[in-house]
């Protein structure tokens, strides 16, 4: 067992993605590709919303943050399984606009929104925009009023928690550019105030604690503290907010000692202590939102590089060189993260050389991995990253000028292209 179920071996030794053998995948499509079993992604949605339906009595939307990887086939995806779609950018809502994801189920995030994306939102009548600050409050109403519609948000609390997670990552504590904090007493101003804004509708409350989060304690605290304020409204104003949104931030497998916990003991821990507490403060449930997205796409996707060359250095290390580097894979570089290597075409073989594994921009801190297990691999070989679904096409650049990869999703022995990969010529077309 790899880092996913979707992840296997074949009869010929090959490495497989969705039964699919990525050594013809590198062959039909080069390489360096991204490639996501379809089937997975569709899983990881089910599941998600059968944990609500479970545990929750169906009372909550799954909405999928696609900050993790977004492009139109995700989201029509997305919208066919019945999930909604996280935005934070014009770019991300121009994707779920372009392929007509229904506007009530899109949330649009940001800490700093520019004007034309708020006006953006606010002409396609996006169901909730979480505001994440006073001025941009204000300026939402504006723009609300001058286009004689009501616009539908959230507010993005601090709810001041430590998610014992990567510090980079980690966006609820006091200390964070995101949201109103509560101890200062802005959250509460800014409630009251866009209670009081005649084209605003306030539908509740939002709060994201950290992401890649194993513990499912910080989950069930976040909800707490918000219910409190929950009441805390109700008490100061009379008014009884409905939507509760507990933001994203599962943790996933990127190696095989990793322990994600599941879904549905998730939701059981968060709907337990949402009913009770939700009844001992004399509030009715409220209905929840869950934003994951490396949940639901990490672990569904992986990288296949072709290995250039292999460079021994007697004594210090080895150095395998790959075809593509921090361009399509920036997480190593940014956050030292880990990921499984395999080579995909020597799969069925022992992990028993230790190397680093090297892009090709000019950079030495351009590595994916550093002193990780693969097979004694040599130039030609196909080498996989594991768990790479998330965050890194969506994090991709053009750094050295290498034109971004394409997409690939697999389903019931067939692959089909969603991304296409860049041409040169793509590549330069902005430039004058
Ligand atoms: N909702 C909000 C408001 C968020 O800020 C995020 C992630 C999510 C949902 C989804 O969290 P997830 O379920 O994917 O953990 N680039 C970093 C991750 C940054 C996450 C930012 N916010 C990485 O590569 O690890």
């Amino acid at each position: 067992m790899y880092v996913s179920d979707c992840i296997s071996v074949n009869e010929r030794g090959h490495l497989t993605i969705g039964s699919y053998d990525t050594v013809e995948l590198a062959k039909q499509f080069g390489t360096p590709l991204y490639a996501f079993d379809e089937n997975e992604i569709r899983r990881n949605i089910r599941e998600f919303k059968k944990s609500i339906d479970d545990e929750y009595n169906g009372n909550g939307l799954v909405v999928y943050a696609s900050k993790a990887f977004c492009c139109k086939e995700m989201l029509r995806l997305c919208n066919s399984e019945g999930a909604g779609v996280d935005v934070v950018s014009g770019g991300e809502l121009y994707t779920a606009i372009s392929v007509d994801f229904p506007a009530e189920n899109i949330v649009f995030h940001g800490n700093n929104k520019t004007y034309e994306e708020l006006e953006m939102a606010v002409d396609y009548n996006v169901g909730r925009i979480v505001v994440d600050n006073l001025t941009e409050l204000r300026t939402l109403d504006k723009i609300a009023e001058e286009k004689g519609k009501t616009v539908g948000i959230m507010l993005r609390i601090k709810p001041g928690i430590d998610a014992h997670t990567h510090s980079f990552i980690k966006t609820g504590q006091i200390d964070s550019k995101f949201g109103f904090s509560l101890e200062t007493g802005e959250a509460l101003e800014g409630i009251k105030e866009a209670l009081s804004m005649e084209n605003i509708k306030l539908r509740g409350l939002h709060c994201h604690i950290g992401s890649q989060i194993f513990d499912l304690d910080p989950f069930e605290l976040a909800a707490t503290v918000m219910l409190d304020l929950f009441k805390q409204v109700k008490d100061e104003t009379g008014v009884e907010l409905e939507d509760l949104n507990l933001g994203g931030g599962f943790g996933i497998k990127y190696l095989k000692s990793d322990r994600p916990r599941a879904y549905s003991d998730y939701m059981r821990k968060v709907s337990t202590a949402v009913n009770s507490y939700a009844a001992d403060l004399g509030l009715k449930t409220p209905f929840i939102l869950i934003e994951p997205g490396r949940s639901i796409v990490g672990a569904a996707g992986l990288t296949l590089y072709t290995v250039g060359c292999v460079k021994d250095i007697p004594d210090v290390r080895t150095y395998i060189s790959v075809d593509g580097g921090m361009g399509d894979n920036p997480r190593y570089a940014l956050y030292q993260s880990a990921y499984e290597v395999i080579c995909a075409n020597k799969a069925g073989e022992k992990r028993d050389w230790t190397v680093t594994v090297a892009g090709k921009c000019c950079e030495s801190g351009d590595l994916i991995q550093e002193w990780t297990r693969v097979q004694p691999v040599e130039p030609g070989d196909i080498l996989a990253v594991l768990s790479t679904g998330a965050y890194n096409y969506s994090m991709a650049s053009n750094y050295n000028r290498i034109p971004k990869l394409p997409v690939i999703f697999v389903k019931n022995g067939k692959a089909r292209e969603v991304v296409k990969r860049e041409t040169y010529e793509q590549m330069c077309s902005c430039d004058i």
